[in-house]
């Protein structure tokens, strides 16, 4: 047995009704390195994890898994099994108990016990130790509730490791981070490394590729493209590998011509409803044109994504300033009076506000959409069917049809779901929450372009994204937020990376 290879994939090959979501799959993993895997969405990345995790135990797949040498081969309770042999995975979504304190969830179902009850003393002595072994920063009494979205993955990482894990499986892990909490992932990743352990990590951020991967698989339309050293890459050929075709710039060239403001907020206040004393908003002003798209940027908690839910009357309370519509002011108390007004949202969480999972992709696309294709009495089927395929065309969406449950596509595909859905209302003023979050980079390309047309149609579009890059290439001007509040709009040639994170960081211009 070859002592340095701890993971072995020999001709995986994993097959759904109509998919083939493994197209054998053979390559080696490392012991100690940091394994890279991307591709686009639906490339098949998180299935073969859910292989290699007990998901899909051994006999619903074909090939075989060789780990530490021996052929991986997960039975009845076979997620328990690969974390007792450790392997362990921490989700796309997280899947914490939020009721919980963080100890209580890191060893949850498996907690030490004394004379048949709990010895909380040494569980919370042992969640201490492995924090403070791993460096996450986290403290064991704290419910997890009250943790921002970086900390409870560190929590979901010390739970993984309070298994003695011997691979971590990280499934993009930095989706919903800050900056700050993606470097302190970084670093902890580190530290794992250096204390022997083997990470696959999984992310459509190729810059995290660079920085941390010794290595790095792609996977396209379920085969294994190549496995190759990181250093051996550059980003232009490991896009090349993803799509495979030569993509040469990331924004595709609109020709938006912005207008007259259709969409104003001024001055707007908003609290906690449970704590009134509490701002989520405090003083926030911008205007968008039709035809522009407006980006928003602003660091993690600076109350871009509770501006949203603010404009769609959910959540918070208004407490002062206006909302303007058309030149009339709007009140919306619920999403749906917001909607009925001419706003549409395409949410940040797919799961919560977006998409009826177990429903087919039909049925997301169109069932916001019903009265485009209601004849008197009837819905036109035809004109449902032919305006979603077009949607999901246009977007690629990967399923076997249009009729495949939403929760059977992958983590990029769902997403891509609910853009197509938002997209068919014909809203005035779109507002996109982070809308290429977990995207692949040619889906995002089309959903760059989708977005210019609708620009191009007069359509006004606010975009929140996290991704600088993003904000910068698609925008016509850039509104800054910063702790509850805008700063400073600049159009988008003045915008350069340095002064939004001035602005965004709370620093005045000079
Ligand atoms: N339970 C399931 N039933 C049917 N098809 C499935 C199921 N799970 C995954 N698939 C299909 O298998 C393919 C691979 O999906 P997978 O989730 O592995 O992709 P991925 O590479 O992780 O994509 P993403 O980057 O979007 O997360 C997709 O076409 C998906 O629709
Ligand atoms: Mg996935």
């Amino acid at each position: 047995m070859d002592n340095d290879i701890i993971l072995e994939f020999r001709n995986v090959t994993k097959k759904f009704p109509g998919v083939v979501a493994l197209n054998d799959i053979s390559f080696k993993i490392h012991r100690g390195e940091i394994h890279g895997i991307c591709g686009e969405n639906g490339a098949g990345k998180s299935t073969l994890m859910k292989i290699l995790s007990g998901v899909y135990p051994h006999g619903t797949y074909e090939g075989s898994v060789i780990f530490n040498g021996e052929e991986l081969k997960l039975g009845e309770s076979a997620i328990q099994e690969a974390g007792n042999k450790g392997i362990a995975i921490v989700y796309q979504e997280l899947t914490l108990v939020p009721t919980m304190s963080v100890g209580e969830n890191v060893y949850l179902g498996r907690e030490p016990l004394e004379h048949g009850s709990i010895n909380w003393n040494r569980l919370y002595a042992n969640t201490r130790e492995i924090l403070e072994k791993y460096g996450l920063d986290v403290q064991p009494h704290v419910i997890v509730k009250s943790l921002g979205v970086g900390k409870m993955q560190m929590v979901e990482i010390a739970k993984a490791l309070s298994e003695k894990a011997q691979v971590l499986i990280l499934d993009e892990p930095t989706s919903a981070l800050s900056e700050a909490e993606i470097d302190k992932l970084m670093d902890i990743l580190g530290i794992l490394k250096s204390n022997g352990i083997t990470c696959i990590y999984i992310t459509h951020k190729l810059d995290e590729l660079f920085r941390i991967t010794d290595k790095i698989t792609v996977m396209r339309d379920g085969k294994e493209i190549t496995t190759k050293p990181t250093s051996e890459l550059t980003q232009e050929k490991l896009v090349g590998y993803m799509v495979g075709r030569e993509m040469k710039e990331r924004f595709p060239k609109g020709n938006r011509k912005p207008t007259d403001i259709i969409f104003k907020v001024e001055n707007l206040q908003a609290v906690d409803p449970n704590e009134a004393s509490h701002k989520v908003l405090n003083g926030v002003n911008f205007d968008v044109r039709k035809g522009e798209i407006l980006g928003i940027a602003g660091l993690m908690g600076a109350g871009r994504t509770e501006l949203v839910m603010t404009l769609f009357g959910e959540y918070s309370k208004i407490v002062g300033g206006k909302i303007l519509l058309n030149n009339k002011e709007i009140k919306p108390t619920n999403a749906r009076q917001a909607i009925d007004a001419g706003l549409s949202l395409v949410p940040e969480d797919r799961k919560g506000m977006g998409l009826v999972l177990i429903q087919s992709i039909l049925k997301n696309i169109s069932l916001p959409n019903l009265d485009q294709f209601s004849g008197f009495f009837r819905i036109d089927k035809d004109a449902e069917l032919k305006a979603s395929m077009l949607q999901s065309k246009s977007l690629t969406i990967k399923a076997p049809s249009l009729e495949a449950a939403v929760e059977t596509l992958s983590g990029g595909n769902q997403q891509k779901v609910v853009i197509s859905k938002w997209l068919l209302s014909k809203p005035k003023v779109l507002i996109m929450d982070d809308p290429t979050r977990g995207i692949d980079v040619g889906a995002k390309y089309e959903i760059y372009k989708l977005m210019n047309d609708l620009a191009e149609n007069g359509v006004a579009i606010i975009m929140i994204s996290s991704d600088l890059e993003e904000v910068l290439g698609m925008s016509d001007r850039v509104m800054v937020m910063c702790s509850g509040h805008s700063t400073t709009t600049l159009p988008v040639a003045e915008a350069t990376v340095e002064r939004v994170m001035a602005l965004a960081t709370g620093m005045s211009l000079s």
